[in-house]
């Protein structure tokens, strides 16, 4: 997919760069993200709400795949930018992002965070409970500010998708519950406390989906919610977003819609639910991550090890692992893998591909088929652009590879591999324990 193709050398290719020279001009593991497809992805989103005739936000979730460069082409794409921590801001501030194109979010924003994000001047805070709201509110007064503010609510709606991973119903520690009244409550308090302009509501019920019912049902949910507090509080949501959450295509087997099938069936539903109770048609704001980064990402291994268990598995190890793809591990998440220096050999054995840590829970896949496998090979899994180099550890001390953006045959490096001296950079050793040299 992509601009993934095999060469004349049998070799994987991805933006018209030769994976097998990648790996030894840059060494692996190595993160590659086909340039292209994130700026299709992103495309996509954009010419879907455009069609809609609404007015719109496309909000990239950094936390798929923050760095500098990453912010600097949701830039170029006119898109805006949604961080969760004041480490999110900061990456997004030193890479000029505009800031008015920034949203906050998270359930604990710190009152420092929150002190940054004023000074910085963002476009949005979505509050996510009561001391929030408050802090918020005092902070902003402090520096004669007022923040536009949107709710973040718990519509209700269970997502099929891991549980870790799914958020919109009731029991989370995620948002104003719809159900409870505590919704109507924060609207109530939110629109009279004086340092907070009120622009809306936001939903997000959960990743990794592949259906349009969750978001139809969260749209009539905060469609019902919208009419009631119109008419019962005076106030008028000008912003709805419905969050992230889009599925993609990791394995066979999984059915996700395209782009542009999740925006209709949203727009299409805020027009019909809000059309209908004659309710001004607010902008609709969305908040994309894995979609826009996921499939574009492929991390580069080289095999080291194997281990033939006769009637049982082969073990083939890389030389990473669950320190820079934790998901395994973590969600018991799938992904293929193909070799990338002999792309179109068939696969002529079944074997499982581990990383080099320190614990049997270090597997990356199970059970993939291959041509047969030696040390040395190069080991492609694609589908590794989302929450795979964000979520990336230094567990066992291991270095955080480097990522490359590659593009009609060019490759650039947008974080380098981490050095010796960054692992240790920030260890100190007491005075009492210096060696005597
Ligand atoms: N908006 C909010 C409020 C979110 O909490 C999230 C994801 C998104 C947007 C973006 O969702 P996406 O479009 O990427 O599905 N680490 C997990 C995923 C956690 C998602 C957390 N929130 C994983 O590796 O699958």
């Amino acid at each position: 997919h992509g601009t993934s193709t095999i060469n004349g050398q049998g070799h994987l290719e991805i933006g018209g760069c030769d994976t097998t020279d990648l790996a030894q001009r840059y060494g692996t593991p190595l993160y590659i993200m086909d340039e292209t497809l994130v700026r299709q992805r992103c495309r996509e989103y954009v010419d879907a709400f455009r069609a809609s005739g609404l007015k719109y936000q496309v909000a990239y979730a950094s936390k798929a795949f923050c760095v500098m460069a990453m912010c600097r082409i949701v830039e170029e794409e006119g898109m805006s930018l949604d961080v969760v921590s004041d480490g999110e801001l900061y990456t997004a501030l030193q890479a000029g992002f505009p800031a008015e194109r920034i949203h906050f979010h998270g359930n604990n924003k710190t009152p420092y965070e929150i002190e940054m994000a004023l000074e910085a001047k963002i476009g949005c805070f979505v509050v996510d409970n009561f001391v929030e709201l408050q802090l918020l509110n005092a902070i902003a007064g402090e520096k004669r500010q007022k923040a536009n503010v949107l709710l973040r609510i718990t519509p209700g709606v269970e997502a099929h998708t891991h549980e870790y991973i799914s958020t919109g119903q009731e029991d989370s520690k995620f948002g104003f519950d719809l159900g409870n009244g505590s919704a109507y409550q924060a609207v109530r308090e939110a629109a009279t406390l004086p340092n907070l302009t009120l622009l809306g509501i936001h939903s997000h019920i959960g990743s990794q989906i592949f259906e349009v019912d969750g978001f139809k049902l969260a749209v009539e949910k905060v469609a019902d919610f919208a009419v009631q507090v119109r008419g019962e509080l005076d106030v008028t949501f000008t912003v709805v977003n419905l969050g992230g959450g889009f599925g993609i295509r990791y394995v066979d087997g999984d059915t996700p819609l395209a782009v542009s099938e999740y925006v209709k069936a949203i727009t299409d539903s805020v027009k019909e639910r809000f059309g209908a109770a004659n309710y001004p048609l607010p902008e609709i704001w969305t908040e994309p991550g894995r979609s826009i980064v996921g499939d574009a990402g492929t991390t580069l291994y080289t095999v080291g090890t194997y281990k033939d268990i006769p009637g049982v598995r082969k073990y083939v190890a890389v030389d990473g692992g669950m320190t820079d793809n934790p998901r395994p591990a973590l969600y018991d998440s799938k992904y293929e893998a193909m070799l990338a220096n002999r792309a179109g050999e068939p696969g002529e054995e079944v074997v499982s591909i581990a990383g080099k840590c320190c614990e049997s829970g270090d597997m990356l896949i199970w059970d993939v088929r291959l041509p047969v496998v030696t040390s040395g090979d190069l080991l492609a899994v694609a589908c590794t652009g989302a929450y795979n180099y964000a979520m990336a550890s230094n567990y066992n001390r291991i270095r955080r590879p480097a990522v490359v953006f590659v593009k009609n045959g060019r490759s650039d490096v947008v974080v380098t591999r981490e050095s010796y001296e960054n692992l240790v950079g920030n260890d100190l050793i007491p005075e009492r324990m210096r060696a005597k040299v």
